[in-house]
Order: C-alpha cells, then structure tokens, then sequence
C-alpha cells in the first residue's frame, strides 16, 4: 500500500471530503514549509479554505478573498455562461451585490469592451472587489442600486443581481463554514430569503436598457416566487434549473 500523504491524512481527519484537492491548493499557495504548516493548521479548525489561503477559483480565474467576505460558488459560473449570452461589446453591464467582485471580473475578462459598475452594501466586500476589479471597472458602496450613477438609468444591457439568499429560518441549517465565516447580511435574505432581490427587482426597470436582461440565482424552490418579482416588475421572466451544477437562475427582459 502507498503511504498516504501527511496533509491529506491530517485534513480527512479533519473531515475534508475532496482532501487531495485541498492538499494541492494548501501547497500551491504557501510560500514555504512554514506557511503550508500554518495553512494545515488553520484549515483542520474548519476556516474555509479560500479564506485560509486568500483566494477562490472561479471561471478559471483567482479571486481574492478575505475572511468576512462572500466566496463566490462554483455553481455561479453557470450565470456567467448564460450572462455573456446577452453581453456585447460596449454594453453597459452592472454586478449588484457584488461580494467578492467574482461575478463582474469574469463577465469583464470574458468581454474586455463592457462599462462595468459593481456595487455592495459591504465597505469590506467593496474593498475586495475594487483589487479583484482593478481597472476593469467602478465599485461603489450602496444599498441595492441606490450608489450607481445617474448617467446610466435606462442604459443597462445586463444587471446580475445575487442577492443574500437563505431564508432567515434556514440559516441554522447552513454548513459551519458559511455560518460562522460569511457575514450574515451575505447569506440571510429574510423571511422567504427574496428581501433584497424583490427590492433590486422593483428598482431594476429603470435602469434596464430596452431588451435589457436581469439575471439572478435563487435556490430551485424561491424560482417560481422570483420569476412572480419579475413579472410584477414587468420584466418577462425564464426559469433556467441546472441539475448537475445545482444552480437555478432568474432572468427577466425588459
Ligand atoms: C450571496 S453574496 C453574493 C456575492 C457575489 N455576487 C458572489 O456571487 O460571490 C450577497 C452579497 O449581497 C450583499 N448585500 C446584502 N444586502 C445588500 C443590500 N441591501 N444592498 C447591496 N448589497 C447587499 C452582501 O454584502 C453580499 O456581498
């Protein structure tokens, strides 16, 4: 029998499930023996991964992420493909609750031509996405929409809105690693978990460019429920469930 590597061993004890992958991305990132030994470390106490290295994959890309920020999921690169469906060269294209900037910097690197604006309620979030974003495009801080400036109303072509999600009562339910590292304003979206997407959704109209599109990820039962927000913002809605990625999204048309 081959002898199991050490690191692996010590993070399936911890309970790693993909321990190999893990073990690969803890070494990759550590500059040498010390930090891999307090990556280990951190990582047996159940810090997320992402956080105890400071980055997350996605698209293909490195975001940076810290601890108290959002990691962006792997599921969301589903909205990305869908996304740069509708996006063209030259486009206007907004990222609301923008967390990490995940969602804006893949769209962006993906169609270098778009005017991009990302915004968030979180100073640290916007922090975050204004390094991840560089001088892809402008981060601004703001409730909802509120922070965008002016010059885009009805200018839009594409808004993607992940909005907190998780409905109040189910957040006990939610693995450790997002309970007790992701701030709550990231996950908890009230009652039914579409507070701050109904809020986004109602404002969304006059933003929107004519045959602007608005695409958000909600979980497969809040679909029906979002695509009623979409409705009632007059905005033509389409339910798109993925089985295999798990993702369910939103999209409206003006
Ligand atoms: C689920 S995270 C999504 C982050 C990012 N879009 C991603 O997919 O990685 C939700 C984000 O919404 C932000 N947020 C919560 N309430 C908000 C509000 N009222 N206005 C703007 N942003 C808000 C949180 O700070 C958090 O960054």
């Amino acid at each position: 029998m081959p002898e199991l590597d050490p690191i692996v061993a010590r993070l399936r004890a911890a309970g790693c499930v993909f321990a190999e992958e893990e073990a690969a991305v803890l070494r990759s990132s550590a500059r040498d023996e010390a930090e891999l030994a307090a990556f280990v470390a951190e990582r047996e106490t159940g810090v997320p991964l992402e956080h105890v290295v400071g980055w997350a994959e996605f698209c293909g890309l490195r975001v940076i992420v810290e601890p108290g920020v959002f990691v962006p999921r792997p599921r969301t690169e589903r909205l990305i493909e869908r996304a740069r469906e509708f996006i063209r060269t030259g486009d206007v294209v907004v990222d609301a609750c923008c967390g990490s900037g995940a969602v804006g910097l893949a769209l962006a690197v993906g169609e270098p031509g778009i005017r991009l604006f990302a915004t968030d309620i979180d100073e640290h979030a916007v922090a975050v996405a204004r390094r991840n974003i560089g001088g892809r495009g402008e981060v601004v801080v703001g409730d909802v929409l509120d922070a965008l400036p002016r010059e885009i109303l009805g200018g839009v072509a594409v808004l993607t809105v992940i909005a907190p999600y998780v409905p109040t009562g189910d957040i006990p339910l939610l693995p450790h690693e997002a309970r007790d590292f992701e701030p709550r304003l990231a996950l908890d979206g009230g009652p039914d978990g579409l507070g701050v997407l109904a809020r986004v959704v109602a404002d969304a109209p006059r933003w929107l460019a004519p045959g602007g599109v608005l695409l958000t990820e909600v979980s497969e039962d809040q679909a029906p429920a979002a695509a009623d927000l979409l409705r009632a913002a007059d905005l033509t809605p389409e339910i798109d469930s993925d089985e295999e990625t798990g993702s369910t999204l939103v999209l409206g048309r003006a």
